[in-house]
């Protein structure tokens, strides 16, 4: 008997679980009423006198040794489980502060958003571009002074690989693939070489729309431009277009849009002309339909092409545009409620 307590001790001493069921299976085994552990007691009666007290004392102990053993499992379990009800595998391992967007790209969307619900579709295309796509195939003769309007970046010094002055190219790279109708609206990073300062900088933002078709006449861009000012700018928005030139489109025009501080009557952002100017705009030149593989004598478009860095500045007041690209987080949360 002495040697089965012992034996059992040493059973007892390595039990294991890792369920609360399996805390219970033991329990039963060892210690209900037709437990192993209960059994020994039963059978302490056929114990000889002059063994009991010994016994006693050993089967005492393994009871004690069990039930301490079999609670403390029990426990182990119970603390598990409540762990594992609070693990939530998708929790960050520690605070991570949101970001919010930035503020051109909220601007971004905005224009996007405005030409989209007109039909106007996304188009992208590269930054790194050929001399083709953005001056050429746009109008620009080969020693055109109109090619020093927008200061170029060449790369590595090969006088075909430029970084897009102007998404115009991405106009080039639609018409090329794409017979009319075609109406895209294409923004994207543009590069330009000038000092930075508070007002200019070696890179900035446009979004450029196109549109050819039959037909299409001044009249239908004029009324899309008011349309965007309004949408943009709010339903009091007046425009002006004011004649301009542009190699890629002809006639051309710049528009101004009523100043957004003032309202028109003048004021020190629209330094007192109560006028604010956005973008340049025309009727596609024949010669940049032909050269993009379209029939001029078929089909007609407007393009336009504005900076989103100018419309970013007229909706938040951001009077230093090197603001933009410093990702300055103070500066960026100003944004959170926009976002
Ligand atoms: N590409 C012109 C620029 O960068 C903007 C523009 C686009 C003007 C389309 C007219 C038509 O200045």
């Amino acid at each position: 008997m002495l040697e089965k307590i012992k034996q059992m001790l040493a059973e007892v001493d390595s039990l294991q679980a890792k369920t609360a069921d399996e805390v219970e299976a033991l329990r039963i085994k060892y210690l209900s009423k037709k437990g192993e552990i209960t059994a020994l007691m039963n059978d302490f009666r056929l114990v000889p006198a002059e063994q009991k007290k010994q016994v006693g004392i050993a089967i005492n102990e393994l009871k004690n040794r069990a039930l301490e053993r079999i609670n403390g499992l029990k426990q182990a379990c119970a603390t598990q489980d409540t762990e594992q009800d609070d693990l939530d595998l998708s929790r960050t391992a520690y605070p991570i502060d949101l970001g919010t967007r930035h503020p051109l790209t909220l601007v971004k969307n905005e224009i996007i958003d405005i030409f989209a619900r007109l039909g106007f579709s996304l188009a992208e295309g590269p930054e790194v571009e050929d001399d083709w796509h953005v001056f050429s195939s746009m109008n620009f003769p080969d020693d055109h002074p109109a090619r020093d309007m927008q200061d170029t970046f060449f790369v590595e010094s090969h006088p075909d690989i430029i970084l897009r002055t102007h998404t115009s190219s991405v106009q080039a790279r639609v018409m090329e693939r794409q017979q009319p109708p075609i109406r895209v609206i294409c923004p994207g990073r543009v590069y330009r070489n000038e000092a930075i300062s508070a007002r200019a900088h070696c890179f900035f933002h446009q979004v450029e729309g196109l549109y050819v078709d039959k037909d299409v006449s001044f009249t239908d861009l004029k009324q899309v431009l008011l349309l965007f000012a309004k949408e943009m700018f709010g339903n009091d928005t007046k425009i002006r277009l004011r004649p301009s030139y542009f190699p890629f489109t002809e006639p051309s025009a710049e528009m101004d849009v009523s100043c957004t501080i003032c309202g028109g009557k003048g004021c020190a952002m629209c330094k007192g002309s109560g006028w604010l100017e956005i973008l340049g705009c025309g009727m596609v030149h024949p010669n940049v339909l032909a050269a993009n593989g379209i029939d001029p004598t078929q089909y007609k478009g407007y393009a336009f092409g504005m900076g989103i860095e100018r419309i970013a500045n007229l909706k938040y007041q951001v009077k230093d545009l090197r603001l933009f690209s410093e990702n300055d987080v103070r500066f960026l949360r100003e944004f959170e409620a926009a976002n």
